[in-house]
């Protein structure tokens, strides 16, 4: 249930995979100075992981970048790609690292993709008990996929600070996300060309302070609905 309480940090996550989560926390991590940490990292055999994008595009330092307590090689689901190599991966294997600093998490995919037998990202948001932001697209299909993520957050009584836009800004396709989905767009970020460590140091501005985010005011201030914190 919403607590009205923003614990120390935020939980990105998308509607989908490649729908901007590691820019939107890049910018996240300029804008409020924070931590980055990827829990599980797939894909490593075709892409850098993501906390190599975040040192890129933001420069912030190891020490500041928690390491993903899973990593993989397949670009599959982290449970798919356990399994391919044969680990063991297991939602209590998760435990937020220790920061003084906000912290930024970036989980893998969607909320209902699957992280091992008998859970899924969403279990893992739940068991950080961090308020999530979730990223969207702005192109056609967006709608249904935001209001189906929206729904799934929902009825796992998860906390939502906002959902960002990612992409060519659509007036319509927003209004239609906050009217059916009773949500607010925490931010709108354009499409960076390219993205590269001065295009997100400009456009982190697009988002809130660390300071508003975490006052209960900001946050009462965008809806009653238990949903959001
Ligand atoms: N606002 C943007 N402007 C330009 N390119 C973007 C933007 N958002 C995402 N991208 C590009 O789209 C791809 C997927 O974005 P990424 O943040 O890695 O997605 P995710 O973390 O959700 O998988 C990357 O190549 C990234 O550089
Ligand atoms: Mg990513």
């Amino acid at each position: 249930m919403a607590s009205g309480f923003v614990r120390n940090g935020v939980f990105v996550t998308g509607t989908d995979t490649g729908v901007g989560k590691t820019i939107v926390a890049a910018c996240l991590v300029r804008r409020w100075n924070a931590d980055y940490w990827k829990p599980a990292q797939t894909g490593l055999a075709d892409e850098p992981g993501d906390s190599e994008t975040i040192t890129h595009l933001t420069g912030l330092p190891p020490a500041r970048i928690h390491p993903p307590r899973h990593a993989f090689a397949a670009s599959l689901s982290v449970e798919a790609a356990a399994a391919a190599e044969g680990a063991r991966v297991a939602l209590d294997d998760f435990d937020l690292p220790h920061t003084s600093e906000p912290l930024v998490v970036e989980g893998a995919g969607g909320v209902l993709a699957p992280l091992c037998a008998g859970a899924l990202t969403a279990d893992l948001m739940a068991r950080l008990a961090l308020p999530i932001i979730l990223v969207a697209r702005t192109t056609l299909g967006t709608i249904n996929h935001t209001l189906l993520s929206l729904e799934a957050l929902r009825a796992r009584n998860l906390q939502l600070l906002g959902v960002v836009l990612a992409g060519v800004a659509s007036a319509g396709n927003r209004d239609a996300i906050v009217r059916h989905g009773g949500v607010p767009i925490m931010a709108e970020l354009p499409r960076l060309e390219p993205p590269a460590p001065n295009t997100i140091a400009a456009a982190a501005a697009v988002f809130p302070d660390w300071k508003s985010v975490r006052s209960r005011s900001f946050l009462k201030k965008r809806t009653k609905k238990p949903l959001l914190v």
